[in-house]
């Protein structure tokens, strides 16, 4: 895939591009208007028959949602608009999206200036990090299993859609095993074990994130191939002897010395001859864009995102070969950096 083609999935992102088209969505979603409205075409009168919100909240809804283009009127009554109509085929992303943008947006209004001033009182009182929050993956209680599905549910859908683009950079077909460190839900192995019918790959994640994981992966074809490592990948021992080890938007939660300790960790694990790939969102760039509201979530993050020539020095300190890096543009600038250990 060439970095300048369009990537289908992001026009769930042009019904995002405002608070007030988000908001208006989300009530269109909550009150199940678009159900209704996918079902089959309706006149407002007839919709109203369905929907429990008093007539004139109703209208105005609509009215919104129509001038969002995201529902258009025919003469059989209202439908999706065609564009939105694309957008619900990746249904599963778009709402995630949303509810990901809507749950951090307190972050933005609230805290951007202390963002940009001091990383560190942002950590401390953003609602992000509350969300993501990893000591509650390390012992299985109900609510650490609940509190870590909510962010888990956001990392997946976005590596449902962003693994085929990751995946195209890299040809994986000599590969047998393969480690993914902070593997998170098994999709991103899931996704490279399905296009790879030789490869068994192993998850290595912390264990709440794994039980959920496990399910995730339950009933899809590639499950007897993927096993789930619990483990702090940071402090304890790893398995060796893999061919590929993969970190897919993992190092830009860590500072640089135990980012370093994780790539130092994934040579020493990965076999002579093997490769150590990252894939990771680039530093951001407003120079020719606007910031829609759809990117906040990644936003937030934006002190943490490394150039990819950080990571290439890091493989070249460690002896690697054949170090490569691939450049591309999703929502936001991403790249995968690859190395062979000699
Ligand atoms: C931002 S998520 C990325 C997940 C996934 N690779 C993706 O691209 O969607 C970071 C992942 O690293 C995992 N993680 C964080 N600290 C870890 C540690 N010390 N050892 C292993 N995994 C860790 C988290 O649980 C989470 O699944």
């Amino acid at each position: 895939m060439h970095s300048s083609e369009v990537v289908e999935y992001l026009c769930v992102d042009d019904f995002l591009t405002t608070l007030s088209a988000a908001r208006t969505l989300k009530s269109g979603f909550e009150l199940d208007v678009i159900d209704v409205i996918q079902a089959t075409p309706v006149h407002l009168e007839q919709l109203q028959d369905q929907i429990e919100c008093p007539t004139n909240s109703l209208r105005l809804l609509v009215q919104l949602l129509k001038t969002n283009n995201v529902l258009a009127e025919t003469t059989e009554g209202l439908v999706l608009s065609e564009a939105f109509g694309q957008a619900m085929r990746f249904c599963d992303l778009l709402e995630a999206k949303l509810d990901f943008a809507l749950a951090v947006a307190p972050d933005f209004s609230d805290l951007f200036t202390v963002l940009l001033k001091d990383t560190q009182e942002f950590l401390n009182k953003a609602k992000l990090f509350q969300l993501f929050d990893y000591e509650k993956c390390l012992s299985a209680t109900e609510a650490n299993y609940e509190a870590t599905r909510r962010w888990m549910r956001f990392t997946t859908a976005l590596t449902r859609y962003e693994a085929p683009v990751c995946l195209s950079y890299h040809d994986f077909s000599s590969y047998r095993r393969m480690l993914d460190i902070g593997g998170n839900s098994g999709e991103f192995s899931r996704q490279i074990c399905c296009r790879n019918l030789d490869l068994i790959a192993t998850v290595c994640d912390l264990p709440v994130v794994c039980d959920i994981g496990q399910q995730h992966l339950a009933d899809t074809e590639e499950a007897d191939r993927i096993d789930f490592f619990r483990a702090n990948a940071l402090h304890d021992p790893l398995p060796d002897g893999y061919d590929v080890i993969t970190f897919k938007s993992m190092l830009h939660d860590w500072p640089d010395e135990q980012a370093i300790t994780f790539l130092q960790k994934a040579h020493h694990s990965v076999k002579q001859g093997g490769s150590l790939l990252i894939y990771e969102r680039g530093p951001l760039d407003f120079t020719n864009s606007e910031l829609p509201f759809s990117l906040l979530p990644i936003l937030l993050f934006f002190p943490f995102y490394r150039s990819p020539e950080f990571y290439q020095q890091q493989f070249q300190h460690l002896g690697m070969v054949n170090i490569e890096i691939h450049e591309f543009f999703l929502e936001s600038p991403f790249f995968v950096v690859s190395g062979t250990k000699p």
